[in-house]
């Protein structure tokens, strides 16, 4: 077991020392090493048995703190990163050479994030270096939004968990880059596209599952629970698996036949900002429950709903 608990100094002094801290964020938990040791790095891709060509995301404390680490000098991400820091945002930057390869696994931008969580921004500005951290789940598995999901997963491998509570975003950053000039889109995140468009303009969508290292985020096995996950038409998914015990994920009103199913409601007035918060809760405890399936329903393509259904659609068979 990895102790649990809210002592940043202690967090600070372990991360100093070269070991890993799992720490709340906005969006969701990461395991934390400082960027600039090589060894700590190499121990989070370790520990998640995650594949070196995953490259991870480097955290500060403010925009300021950044110029050390990469440039920031496009005026449209410059905008973005004004309007949305400290936030589910991740910016893919050139690095400068005092990021260690092994962060970006080779490629010459990195991804800088200023979460939005107190004790996180505190924890940073003390150990006053920049934190790799991806998300604290085994790879390939549903990110964590709440210490205990890091504890069962990962506490005999880690030395503490920062206690930050349930995050309040629930989904992991929005992902934006430059290709060609364009604004580009890579992975979709707790921050909405039309919250982006809103403050620099249309934006180009890259978001192709793919087994590709240099399309970041996307690669097609992410998020999934063990058991088989279905989308779709509740009514039509549950009829067809009558047969099976079914754990339902819906969205709104239960107007479908339930037959024996246990019911994961995202968010009975259909607040995405609800659901999206849900979400990784409910895969787990649908992956935990006693059923053999999982079916889900499609949620509006909309706001968060896009980046809700794009994790769904990565978790299902
Ligand atoms: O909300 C989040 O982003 C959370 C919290 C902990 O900050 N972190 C997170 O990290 O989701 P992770 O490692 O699970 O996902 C980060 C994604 C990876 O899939 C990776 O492909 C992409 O970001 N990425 C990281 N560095 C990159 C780089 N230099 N170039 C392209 N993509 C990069
Ligand atoms: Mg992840």
């Amino acid at each position: 077991m990895a102790e649990t608990g809210k002592n940043i100094d202690l967090a600070a002094d372990l991360l100093l020392k070269g070991k890993l801290v799992a720490i709340p964020t906005e969006t969701v938990y990461g395991l934390a090493a400082n960027a600039l040791n090589e060894k700590s790095v190499l121990a989070v891709f370790e520990t998640k048995q995650r594949p070196f060509f995953d490259p991870l995301i480097v955290h500060l404390p403010s925009i300021e703190s950044i110029a050390k680490y990469a440039i920031l000098e496009d005026q449209r991400l410059q905008k973005l990163a004004n309007a949305f820091w400290p936030g589910p945002l991740t910016l893919l930057l050139p690095k400068k050479a005092n990021i260690p390869a092994i962060v970006t696994s080779g490629l010459e931008q990195v991804a800088v994030r200023i979460p939005n969580h107190k004790l996180t921004l505190e924890l940073l500005r003390k150990v006053d270096l920049p934190l790799a951290a991806p998300s604290a789940n085994p790879f390939g598995y549903v990110s964590p939004t709440e210490p205990a999901h890091v504890e069962k997963q990962l506490g005999n491998k880690i030395d503490y968990i920062l206690d930050g509570g349930s995050c309040e975003v629930g989904l992991e950053s929005t992902i934006i880059g430059i290709e060609n000039d364009k604004i580009c889109v890579y992975r979709l995140g707790g921050l909405a596209i039309e919250e982006i468009e809103k403050v620099i303009g249309k934006v180009e969508l890259m978001i192709n599952s793919s087994s590709d290292p240099k399309a970041p985020g996307q690669l097609k096995s992410h998020y999934a629970p063990k058991k088989p996950l279905f989308i779709g038409d509740i009514n039509e998914l549950v009829k067809k698996n009558k047969d099976k015990k079914t754990a339902v994920i819906c969205f709104g009103e239960e107007n479908f036949n339930k037959q024996d199913s246990t019911i994961f409601n995202l968010s009975k007035t259909k607040d995405l900002q609800e659901a999206a918060i849900n979400l990784f809760k409910f895969l787990r405890l649908a992956d935990e429950s006693d059923t053999d399936i999982v079916i889900c329903q499609k949620l509006p393509e909309e706001g968060l709903g896009r980046a809700i259904n794009d994790r769904l659609k990565r978790a299902a068979f």
